[in-house]
């Protein structure tokens, strides 16, 4: 256990805080472990609130503003909360051109979801790429480890609804 109180988060549960205090004592005082110990910390949780990254800065015993600085700098890791269902939109010349605005459009009126964002429920979470390597398929969506092509913004709703 580190010496450190733990402090009241609705998203970190007493054995997630274990956990994460026992990924910190496995790397304290071996240098350049932060990203290791980041990363492991995010797997416990599920991303990286504010409180978890105070408590592995004095656990590592770091300035917070080293850790806050890697967390923000790699994009592996998350500071908000992820859905259960990652949605990959295609935003690439050949989706677009193929309407995949209309799609992002009913799949953000549906769930109040904007790119970037996660659904209220944490269902689902949203983001948009540039190309997914499969433009013959345009427009393309990825819901987790599925690929849709030839997605139109009718069939999108049913396709997200056996995710719910
Ligand atoms: S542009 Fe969408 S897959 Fe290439």
């Amino acid at each position: 256990m580190t010496e450190f109180e733990h402090p009241q988060h609705p998203d970190i549960t007493e054995a997630m805080w274990q956990e994460v205090d026992k990924i910190i004592e496995a790397h304290q005082g071996k240098p350049g472990s932060i990203i290791a110990v980041l990363r492991e910390c995010q797997n416990a949780v599920g991303y990286l609130p504010v409180p978890l990254m105070d408590h592995i800065s004095q656990g590592l015993n770091l300035p917070r503003s080293d850790v806050f600085g890697v967390a923000s700098f790699y994009s592996l890791f998350s500071l908000e909360p992820k859905g259960r269902h990652l949605i990959k939109v295609c935003t690439g010349t050949a989706c677009y051109v193929k309407g995949i605005k209309e799609v992002i459009s009913r799949i953000s009126n549906e769930y109040h979801l904007e790119e970037g964002c996660t659904s209220e429920d944490r269902c689902f979470s949203l983001e948009s790429v540039r190309c997914l390597g499969a433009c013959g398929l345009a427009p393309v969506m990825v819901v987790g480890d599925n690929i849709y092509g030839d997605v139109k913004a009718d069939k999108v709703l049913g396709i997200l609804k056996q995710y719910t």
